[in-house]
Order: C-alpha cells, then sequence, then structure tokens
C-alpha cells in the first residue's frame, strides 16, 4: 500500500479514537469526574502527524517551555516579513500548534499564510514531521526552571502561590506541562539529523543577537538586506518585546492573583539569573541528575545545558555558532514517554 495512503488510515484510525474516547468522556465518565485525557490527547497527537502534509516552506519554532520561544518566533517573524508588528498577538501570525489541534479547531493545512510558522513545545517524538525547517531553542536547565516557576505562579491555576522547592520537585520529576525538560533537551538533541533542524540556545542570542539572527536566517534560505538588520535587532530587543509585552503574554482569562504579582512575560531575560534565584540546594541536586542523564550529549552540551559556566551577564559559555559547542554524535533513541 503506499506510504500516504498508510499514512491517512492510520490518521483516519486516529480521528475515530479521539472521537469515541470524547464520546466517553462526556457521555459516560465526565459525569463521574473522570476522564480519558491522556488517551484522548495521544490519538490526537497521532492523528495529526499522520494527516500533516508539510512543505519545504514550513517553519516550525520548537521549544521546552520558557526556552525563548517567543523570541524565536519574533526573529523568524521579523526575518519573514517587513517586520510590521501590525498583529494584536504574536500567535496571529505564530500559531500555537498544539493549541491548534484541540478538536475541531484549525489543521495545519487551514493557515493561509506562507512561509506557515508553527510553535510547539512537543517531544521530537510528538512533532509532525515533514521536509520544513525544524528550528530547536536550548537554554540551559536552572534558568529554564526559575523562569518556569515564575510563569506558573502567574498563568497556572491553583500554583500561583506554588513555593520554588515543590515547583522545583515537580520540575526534576517532569510533572509540568510538556513533562521533563531532560527527556525533551535529550530526544531533540539526539535525533535531530532525522528531521532538517537547527539548534540554537537562548544564551548565543543574547549573547550575539546579529549573529544568531544571521544564521537562523541562513537556515531559513533568507538573505537579509541590510539595510533590514537594525529595525530586526531593534524590534528583537528585549527592550522592544518588554514594551510590547501584552502581543507576547499568554491569552485566556486571568489567574487567581498571587500574593505579589510576579513582573509580565517578557520578564528579566538573563543568562545565569538562576544563581540569584535558586536555592543552591536545588542547583546541586540539578547538576547531579544532569551528569546521568545528560551526559551522552557530549561534554560541551552537558556543561552548557546543566548551566555550569554560565554566569549572570556573562555571554554564553560555548555558543555553537561560534563552532564550541559539539553534539555528540547520536547514540539510542529518543524517550518515548508521553508528557
Ligand atoms: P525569563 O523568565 O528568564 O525572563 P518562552 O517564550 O519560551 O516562554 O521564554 C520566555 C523567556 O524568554 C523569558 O525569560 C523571557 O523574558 C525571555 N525573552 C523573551 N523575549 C526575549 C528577548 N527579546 N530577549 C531576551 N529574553 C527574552
Amino acid at each position: 500500500m503506499p506510504r500516504m495512503r498508510q499514512r491517512k488510515l492510520l490518521g483516519a484510525f486516529a480521528g475515530a479514537i479521539v472521537s469515541l474516547t470524547l464520546l466517553i468522556d462526556k457521555r459516560v465518565l465526565t459525569p463521574c469526574g473522570r476522564g480519558l485525557h491522556r488517551i484522548h490527547r495521544r490519538f490526537n497527537l497521532l492523528k495529526y502527524g499522520m494527516e500533516y502534509e508539510g512543505t519545504p516552506d514550513d517553519i516550525f519554532v520548537v521549544t521546552y517551555p520558557k526556552s525563548g520561544t517567543t523570541w524565536l518566533q519574533m526573529i523568524v517573524y521579523q526575518l519573514t516579513t517587513d517586520g510590521a508588528v501590525d498583529f494584536d498577538h504574536i500567535s496571529e501570525v505564530s500559531p500555537h500548534l498544539e493549541e491548534m489541534m484541540i478538536p475541531r479547531r484549525h489543521k495545519i493545512s487551514d493557515l493561509g499564510r506562507t512561509p506557515r510558522i508553527l510553535k510547539s513545545h512537543l517531544h521530537f517524538h510528538q512533532i509532525p514531521k515533514g521536509p520544513g525547517r525544524y528550528i530547536y531553542c536550548v537554554r540551559n536547565g536552572l534558568d529554564v526552571a526559575v523562569s518556569y516557576h515564575h510563569h506558573a505562579r502567574k498563568y497556572i491555576s491553583g500554583w500561583g502561590q506554588m513555593p520554588q522547592g515543590e515547583f522545583f520537585s515537580r520540575f526534576m520529576a517532569g510533572q509540568v506541562p510538556y513533562g521533563s525538560w531532560f527527556e525533551h533537551v535529550t530526544g531533540w538533541l539526539r535525533n535531530k539529523d532525522r528531521l532538517n533542524v537547527l539548534v540554537v540556545t537562548y544564551e548565543e542570542l543574547r549573547a550575539d543577537l546579529e549573529a544568531g539572527v544571521t544564521r537562523i536566517a541562513d537556515f531559513c534560505g533568507i538573505t537579509i538586506d541590510p539595510a533590514d538588520m537594525p529595525r530586526i535587532l531593534e524590534r528583537c530587543s528585549f527592550a522592544f518585546m518588554r514594551e510590547h509585552d501584552a502581543k507576547f503574554s499568554l491569552r485566556g482569562p486571568p489567574p487567581p492573583k498571587p500574593a505579589s504579582p510576579p513582573p509580565g512575560f517578557i520578564r528579566q531575560g538573563q543568562v545565569g539569573a538562576w544563581r540569584e534565584e535558586l536555592d543552591p540546594r536545588f542547583a546541586s541536586e540539578f547538576q547531579e541528575v544532569c551528569k546521568r542523564r545528560l551526559r551522552g550529549l557530549g561534554e560541551d552540551m552537558f556543561r552548557f545545558l546543566s548551566g555550569q559556566g554560565a554566569r549572570k551577564g556573562e555571554p554564553a559559555l560555548t555558543p555553537p555558532l561560534a563552532g564550541g559547542l559539539s553534539l555528540a554524535t547520536p547514540s539510542g533513541g529518543a524517550s518515548q514517554n508521553e508528557s
């Protein structure tokens, strides 16, 4: 049977399971306060993956949350348009794939814009695969954890008062939205050669935005008119994005107010800020776990991801664009754990 037909059949099968789980949820389980969310989510991902007819123009901006997703979206938007910022919210020009997946919302093929710029936090094994470009942005895990804690307190209902220790335990156990940071980064970095993936670090963008933007443009096959560069750098700067925070913040109903509301979505934008904010005991625990779980990615990547050497205000320790950050040869497959 031709491959395309097989994919379509599998997609239709997954779609039928999604509909069935929804029906069971609605008629039988929801009244008893239970649900089939995990099954539903798993088959929905499969359905989307199978139905996706990618084009080489598609650009996926993929990250574990709080690793610079919105910044990357803005960079790609600036590179692919005249950069007018005439949208109310960045999701109008670069939608969040997982939000589109909610049944009866849009399909990727419904998006009219070319290139399609899709934001996603999916793990490697979950992402719809095609001939397009995938930009995977990583950030050292300690700054991610601190940023995610602020985010959770501000945006996750019921987590407004969560102490750092409790959040950190959840983060380490992968009991946060999108699951384990360790599995996310190892899954993408080990499998990056199976798709057209560019790995970018938050820290390299912070160290030299122009070099990072140029590298991203090269990967996307875009030639930047030198006259446009000042505009791109200005609009992708922390100051500009912070000033227009509402265009980048999470949307939706405001969560219950925490005792002292943390600042906006474009919050602090520092490298190594964890040294001032994170309890040193959590940092050591994290770095011990990194030794077990990230060594296989190579010494440079292990040191970078585990936050070693990244001091506040300093440039990235070994940005890949300078050719310093090496990735070990892929070994073994990605973790297939669902988040
Ligand atoms: P902090 O919370 O450490 O400040 P994401 O978009 O993946 O949720 O990532 C959010 C993080 O990226 C936040 O980090 C935010 O401040 C930072 N960020 C967003 N735009 C930025 C920019 N232009 N320059 C530097 N950091 C930026």
